[in-house]
């Protein structure tokens, strides 16, 4: 797949909703009704973080859902390419960008949504061919206000800022030109996944989803 077509199909992941939760979930029973939970309040692009020994059968689970878009989050190694890819992840997103990384989402035809936090990055990826980016960690990294800057010079480039979004700062970002969608954990907090509190989840989901962009 060229960075070109990786690119379009992750700004249609981005477009969905004007949130995509970042998932970090430890046991694989819970993913499918967190998946309804959030697909249920307005939120059906998903990315499963790989950072739980349970994040591969958890992306298995939440495929099985009707509505659902699953992704898998903090790819690193061509491995967790190939095992997202496996799992049935129809996207990736990654914290930055390597070549290999890049090299291996285009030879397994898994659309990436690569990390860039600043101008040379951002930069960089576009001279790959890369139009869509996740701009992280966004809060760390200047929040809207930089991001807003990034655009100024290169307004091709469209992003998902991740990294410290919550509902109080996601509009900042959202009227942003150059902002497609947000992600965030705030719409599953641990402890309502915990709980199994799934009306809970879709109320937060609901609240996301009906942010202006
Ligand atoms: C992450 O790396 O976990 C994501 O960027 C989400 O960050 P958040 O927990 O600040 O929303």
């Amino acid at each position: 797949m060229t960075p070109e077509h990786a690119s379009e199909l992750a700004a249609k992941v981005c477009l969905l909703a004007p949130v995509v939760p970042v998932l970090v979930v430890d046991d694989a029973a819970l993913a499918g009704p967190l998946a309804q939970a959030l697909v249920d309040g307005g939120l059906p692009a998903l990315e499963v973080t790989l950072r739980t020994p349970a994040a591969l059968d958890v992306i298995r689970e939440m495929a099985k859902i009707d509505g659902g878009v699953v992704g898998a989050g903090t790819l690193l190694t061509e491995k967790d390419v190939e095992a997202a890819k496996e799992a049935g992840a129809t996207f990736g997103v990654s914290p930055g960008a390597t070549d290999r990384l890049l090299d291996a989402c285009e030879a397994n035809d898994l659309p990436l949504l690569p990390g860039a936090a600043t101008a040379t990055e951002a930069m960089r990826l576009l001279e790959r061919g890369y139009t869509t980016q996740k701009f992280f960690p966004a809060e760390a990294s200047g929040g809207a206000p930089a991001l807003k800057g990034i655009g100024a010079p290169i307004p091709q480039v469209k992003f998902c800022p991740t990294g410290g979004v919550s509902l109080s700062n996601a509009r900042d970002y959202l009227s942003l030109g150059n902002t497609l969608c947000v992600g965030g954990s705030w719409v599953a907090p641990k402890d309502l996944v915990a709980a199994g509190d799934w009306a809970g989840i879709t109320a937060l989901a609901k609240e996301a989803a009906a942010l202006p962009r």
